[in-house]
C-alpha cells in the first residue's frame, strides 16, 4: 500500500470509495465533502490523502484546520472525513492513513486534533471525549459521544467553553 497527497485529479476515485462504502443518501453528501476539500485554499493547509494498492485508490482521509476562538496560539485540525473501499477494510489502512496524517501534523506542531465518530474506532488512536469537551462545534451534534481530541503538543488547554470554526467545506449541518 502506498500513501500520497490526493489532488484534485483524483477527485473520482475518491467519489468512488464513499459512494461504496457509506449508506445512501449520506455517501453523496461526503464524496462531496471530501471533493471539496481538495480545493480548500487555508492557511495552514488542508491535507487529504489517499491509500493506494495495486495503482487504484482504496481509502482516503482529509485533515483541515480549525480557528478556535480568541485563542490564536493553538494549532488545531480535524479529521473528516474518512472512508476505506469495503472489500479492502480490516487490512489496517484507516489506522495507516490516520497515523501517517497524524505524523504529519505533529511535526508542523499542530496541538490538538478533532474527529467526529465512533468512540469505539477512535479511541484506540488515543482520542477521548475529554480533550474535547471545552471546543463548542459550528452546529449541534446528533450525537455528542462522537465528539473527541487528541493532544498532539502540550498547550494550555481551554478551561471554559470556546467557540471553534471549521472550513467552508465542513460547515453543512448534516454532517454533524
Ligand atoms: C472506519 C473505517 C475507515 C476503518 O477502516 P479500516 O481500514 O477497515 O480500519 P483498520 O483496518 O485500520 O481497522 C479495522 C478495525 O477497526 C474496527 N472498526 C472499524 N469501524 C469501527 C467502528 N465504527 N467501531 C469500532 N471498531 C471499528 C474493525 O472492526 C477492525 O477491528 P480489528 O482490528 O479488531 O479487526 C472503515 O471501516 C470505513 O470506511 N467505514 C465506513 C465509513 C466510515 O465509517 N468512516 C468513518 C466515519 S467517522
Amino acid at each position: 500500500m502506498n500513501i500520497r497527497i490526493a489532488t484534485n485529479q483524483d477527485s473520482d476515485d475518491i467519489k468512488r470509495v464513499y459512494l461504496s462504502t457509506f449508506p445512501k443518501g449520506e455517501s453523496e453528501i461526503v464524496a462531496k465533502i471530501a471533493i471539496e476539500l481538495l480545493s480548500e485554499n487555508t492557511t495552514p493547509q488542508t491535507i487529504s490523502l489517499i491509500a493506494e494498492t495495486d495503482h487504484s485508490v482504496v481509502g482516503h482521509i482529509a485533515f483541515s484546520p480549525v480557528k478556535i476562538d480568541h485563542n490564536e496560539d493553538c494549532q488545531a485540525y480535524i479529521f473528516a472525513p474518512l472512508a476505506v473501499q469495503a472489500n479492502y477494510q480490516k487490512h489496517g489502512i484507516g489506522s495507516t492513513l490516520i497515523k501517517y496524517g497524524m505524523q504529519q501534523l505533529s511535526a508542523m506542531g499542530v496541538n490538538i486534533v478533532f474527529v467526529y465518530g465512533d468512540p469505539n474506532y477512535y479511541e484506540r488512536f488515543g482520542f477521548n471525549a475529554d480533550a474535547a469537551r471545552n471546543y463548542i462545534t459550528p452546529y449541534n451534534l446528533q450525537y455528542p459521544s462522537g465528539w473527541q481530541a487528541i493532544v498532539l503538543n502540550e498547550y494550555a488547554m481551554e478551561k471554559v467553553p470556546v467557540a471553534i470554526n471549521c472550513v467552508a467545506s465542513l460547515c453543512d449541518p448534516k454532517l454533524w
